[in-house]
């Protein structure tokens, strides 16, 4: 007879892909475990950890250290570790930690609910098997309400820059096939879904060794075309592979919004060939005109490395340079970090902790202007949000994002959360924006979608 279920408490660090996984680890848990926000009341104690920096890694070791506490007081809950981290250490992880339970890497999550079952107490279980081919997803169901969501097309990474752990994590790529992508894409809209984001560690080489001759811009159109979409993002794109007709495809799909993540790393020529990117600062820029040439209003987002072994101040210099010609909108940038197995581990010229911190603080500074610029650019249109929830600041306002991925703040009932509003933009901050709502009969949106808007919320 079946008992009540028991809770997982699932703690999920690092990127939208890790995001992606841990819910599918709810799903494929769902028979035996309802998924809990209390860890302390949690049966099994999940972390999907992320392992591309020394920081991130740390965070886990230190979360895991912290819960021998919880597993005294709870003997019979299980913990596990999943995800990167647990790739890479696999064993070591539970001779660090012995009220660990389960070790699962990356490719471990479809195995999931078996390796619960036999990692009872007492005998710990660890599984960092890397497979081949993209793995069969489970069937998604969509809590009434959501209205954005994550799909995984690729995963793993073939491109081995030489600072990066993600390829020997992750493995090697596999494209998952188009019909399976549409069919899971058209549930998600046939539940009343409007923004769907598109995962893959390089989206741009979607299709290579899939049985079927496709590329990424026309599985972008399959999915544009698909009734009821709103909104079509993906990430991640290497430059190196962005191809012509991919740009175009920013003029020509209505649904694809107006933003792109296109990592540069560095603006020196010797860096980016030292790290294996496969592209120059030139090739790079010539990309980034030609995509204000087809979307002149394109927001561009990135990710910069500082402190790469052998970087000077002349390779640095090119790096601020680059950014400032660029122009981008938002930008994440960090600390060079050498990790376990890559190349660059093991280059000469490691750039001291100070002038790693030094290079960043200047770049930050650059950058919070270049963002801070283009939000006050946008101040007194009137542009499309999509409600996300309760705004992080303040309960009493309502958040959501802009095509071009800026965060707006407003007020407004909390009804509106998962629906598409126009607001005009009044106000300009350095990471977010200010609106106020114009009038309703404006909303873009079939009012008949929108009046079965979702009650799901979320802060941002
Ligand atoms: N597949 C994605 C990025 C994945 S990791 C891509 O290619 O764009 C996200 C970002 O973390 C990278 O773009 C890079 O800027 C940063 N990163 C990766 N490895 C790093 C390291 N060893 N030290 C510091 N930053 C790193
Ligand atoms: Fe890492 Fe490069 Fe692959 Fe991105 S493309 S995941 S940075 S190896
Ligand atoms: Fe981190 Fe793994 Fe993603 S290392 S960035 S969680 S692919």
């Amino acid at each position: 007879m079946a008992g009540p279920k028991r809770k997982v408490y699932i703690k999920t660090f690092g990127c939208q892909m890790n995001v992606a996984d841990s819910e599918q680890m709810a799903l494929l848990l769902a028979d035996e475990y309802v998924p809990t926000d209390r860890a302390e009341e949690a049966d099994l104690y999940l972390i999907n950890t992320c392992a591309i920096r020394r920081k991130a890694e740390e965070k886990v070791r230190s979360l895991l250290g912290s819960l021998q506490t919880l597993k005294q007081r709870r003997p019979r809950m299980l913990i596990g570790v999943g995800g990167c981290v647990a790739q890479q250490e696999g064993e070591r992880l539970l001779a660090a930690a012995p009220h660990l339970d389960l070790v699962f890497g990356p490719h471990g999550v479809r195995r999931l609910p078996e390796l619960v079952r036999k990692a009872v107490p007492g005998r710990r279980v660890v599984d960092i098997e890397l497979s081949r081919g993209f793995p069969a997803q489970p069937q998604r169901h969509w809590v009434s309400g959501a209205f954005k969501t994550l799909v995984t097309i690729m995963q793993g990474c073939d491109n081995f820059c030489t600072y990066c752990v993600v390829p020997y994590v992750r493995g090697r790529e596999y494209s998952r096939p188009s019909r399976e992508i549409v069919a899971e894409v058209t549930d998600f809209l046939a539940a009343g879904g409007k923004e769907v984001t598109l995962l893959g560690q390089n989206v741009n080489s979607y299709g290579r060794g899939l049985a079927e001759d496709i590329s990424f811009p026309e599985l972008l159109r399959r999915i544009d075309a698909l009734p009821g979409l709103a909104r079509l993002r993906f990430a991640t794109s290497h430059p190196r592979d962005l191809s012509k007709e991919l740009t175009a495809a920013f003029g020509e799909l209505p649904s694809l919004c107006e933003h792109l993540h296109l990592p540069v790393q560095s603006g020196s020529d010797r860096i980016l060939e030292a790290m294996n990117r496969g592209y120059t600062r030139k090739e790079y820029l010539e990309k980034v005109a030609q995509l204000r040439r087809v979307c002149p209003d394109i927001s561009l987002s990135t990710d910069i490395i500082v402190g790469f072994p052998g970087e000077t101040e002349a390779d640095f210099q090119q790096t601020l340079d680059l950014v400032a010609e660029a122009a981008f909108d938002q930008a994440f940038s960090f600390k060079y970090s050498p990790r376990p197995q890559t190349r660059a581990a093991a280059l000469p010229g490691r750039v001291p902790g100070e002038v790693q911190a030094e290079r960043l603080t200047r770049l930050q500074t650059l950058l919070n202007e270049l963002t801070f610029n283009a939000n006050q650019r946008l101040l007194g249109k009137v542009a499309e949000v999509l409600v996300e929830g309760t705004s992080k600041r303040s309960p009493e306002e309502l958040c959501g994002r802009l095509r071009t991925n800026q965060v707006v703040n407003f007020s407004g009932s909390r009804e509106l959360a998962g629906r598409l509003v126009r607001l005009q933009l009044t106000e300009a901050h350095p990471h977010s924006l200010k609106g106020t709502q114009v009038d309703d009969s404006s909303l873009p949106w079939p009012l008949a979608a929108d009046l079965q808007a979702p009650q799901r919320r979320v802060t941002c």
